[in-house]
C-alpha cells in the first residue's frame, strides 16, 4: 500500500530523532512491500528563522492533504524570549487545532528489560501499563480571553479554562473506547471541586458512563492522581483529562518509563476504534533538549514508537507496528542504551545507532 505522510523534523533534536523514525519505517515498507511517500516541512523556530512565522499556511496545507504527519520537537533558547510575538510552540498548537486533533494518547508501559533504570521502585513501577488520553484543542491552551494587559494598579494577564459538553464528550468517548479495548477502566481526572469546567466534565462523563455499562468509570482529582501515579501507577489502565492536567501528569508519568526518551504519543482527529484508520500526527512526547542538539546522544526511541503509533492507528497496520515494538524490545534486551537510560554494565550508544540496530531487526 502507498501512504503519503509529512514529515516535520522542527528544532533541537527533533531533526535527529526524525531521521531515525524514517530510518526504521522505511524498513518497515521494504520488508512489508509498502511505499511510504514522505513530504518534508518546516515547523517551529526553523519556520520563524526562515517565514518569520511557526507554522506557514503552505505547512498547514500540505499536513491536511496526507495520511498522517510524522512530528519531530519544536522550541529553544534562542526563541525563548517572553516578550517574542511569535514562539515555536505557535507551531505545534497551530497544527493541532487546524489538524482538528483534539485527542492525544500517550500510552505509558515499563518494559521488563528496563524495570531497573528509573527513579522508582522496581515493585512499584512492575506491571505499568497505562495510557492517558489528554485532551489537546481546548482548555487553558486555546480558551478566549487570553491576554496580557497594563492597568493602572500594574500588569494583569489571563487565560482561559472554557469547554463545551461536545468537546468534553468526544474526548470522554476516546477514553471510553479505548478502555472497552483493554482492561476496562478509566479514571476521568478533573478538579470538580473548584472549577465550574470540571463539574461539567465530571457530570458529562456520569452521563456518558450509561453507554458504557461494561467499564468500570472512576473520577479522580487532579492533585490526587498526580500522587497515585507515583504510589500505585499499575492500578490505571486508561486515565482520561483536560489540556493542561494531561500535559503535567504525562511528563510526570514518562519518568515511570524511565526517560521522557521513551514516550511516543499519537494525536488523533477521531475516536480510534479498533481496525479503523484515523488521521493523526505522532511525536516522542519529549521537547528538543537544545543542550543535547547535534550531539548524536538522543535516544530516538519515543520517535520510532510514535511510527510504530502512526502505522497502527492511521494506517492500520497492525502488524507492522507490532515489528517495530519487538526489535526496539530486542535490541533493548540485548543491552544497548542511549545515555539517557544507560545502566551499568550495558552498551551505551548513541541516536544513529540506536536507529540503525532497531532499523537491522524490521528488516
Ligand atoms: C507537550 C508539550 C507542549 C504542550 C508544548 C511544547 C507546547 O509540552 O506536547 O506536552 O504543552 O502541549
Ligand atoms: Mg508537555
Amino acid at each position: 500500500m502507498k501512504f503519503d505522510i509529512t514529515v516535520l523534523p522542527g528544532d533541537g533534536i527533533g531533526p535527529e530523532v526524525a531521521a531515525e523514525g524514517v530510518k526504521v519505517l522505511e524498513a518497515v515498507g521494504k520488508r512489508y512491500g509498502h511505499f511510504f511517500k514522505l513530504d518534508y516541512g518546516l515547523i517551529g523556530g526553523v519556520a520563524i528563522d526562515q517565514f518569520g512565522v511557526a507554522l506557514t499556511k503552505e505547512t498547514l496545507a500540505m499536513c491536511k492533504r496526507c495520511d498522517a504527519v510524522l512530528l519531530g520537537a519544536v522550541g529553544g533558547p534562542k526563541w525563548d524570549d517572553p516578550r517574542a510575538k511569535v514562539r515555536p510552540e505557535d507551531g505545534l498548537l497551530g497544527l493541532r487545532k487546524g489538524l482538528r486533533l483534539f485527542a492525544n494518547l500517550r500510552p505509558v508501559k515499563v518494559l521488563p528489560v528496563l524495570i531497573d533504570s528509573t527513579t522508582i521502585k522496581p515493585a512499584t513501577i512492575k506491571g505499568i501499563d497505562l495510557i492517558i488520553v489528554r485532551e489537546l484543542t481546548g482548555g487553558l491552551y486555546f480558551g478566549k480571553p487570553k491576554k496580557q494587559w497594563q492597568t493602572t494598579r500594574g500588569r494583569k494577564a489571563v487565560d482561559t479554562l472554557s469547554y463545551s459538553e461536545k468537546e468534553i464528550e468526544r474526548i470522554l468517548r476516546v477514553g471510553f473506547e479505548l478502555a472497552r479495548s483493554r482492561r476496562k477502566k478509566l479514571t476521568s481526572v478533573d478538579k470538580a471541586n473548584v472549577l465550574e469546567s470540571s463539574r461539567l466534565w465530571r457530570q458529562i462523563a456520569i452521563e456518558l458512563s450509561q453507554d458504557y455499562p461494561d467499564i468500570g468509570l472512576q473520577h479522580m482529582l487532579v492533585d490526587a492522581c498526580a500522587m497515585r501515579l507515583i504510589q500505585r501507577p499499575a492500578d490505571f489502565d486508561v486515565i482520561v483529562t483536560e489540556n493542561m492536567f494531561g500535559d503535567i501528569l504525562t511528563d510526570e508519568a514518562s519518568m515511570l518509563a524511565g526517560s521522557m526518551g521513551m514516550l511516543p504519543s499519537a494525536s488523533l482527529a477521531g475516536i480510534p476504534k479498533a481496525g479503523e484508520k484515523t488521521f493523526g500526527m505522532y511525536e516522542p512526547i519529549h521537547g528538543s533538549a537544545p543542550r543535547r542538539a547535534g550531539q548524536n546522544i538522543a535516544n530516538p526511541i519515543a520517535m520510532i514508537t510514535s511510527v510504530a503509533m502512526m502505522l497502527r492507528h492511521s494506517f492500520g497496520l497492525i502488524r507492522e507496528a507490532e515489528t517495530i515494538e519487538n526489535a526496539v524490545n530486542d535490541v533493548l534486551e540485548q543491552g544497548y542504551r542511549t545515555y539517557d537510560i544507560m545502566e551499568e554494565g550495558k552498551t551505551q550508544v548513541g541516536t544513529k545507532e540506536m536507529g540503525d540496530m532497531v532499523a537491522e531487526r524490521v528488516a
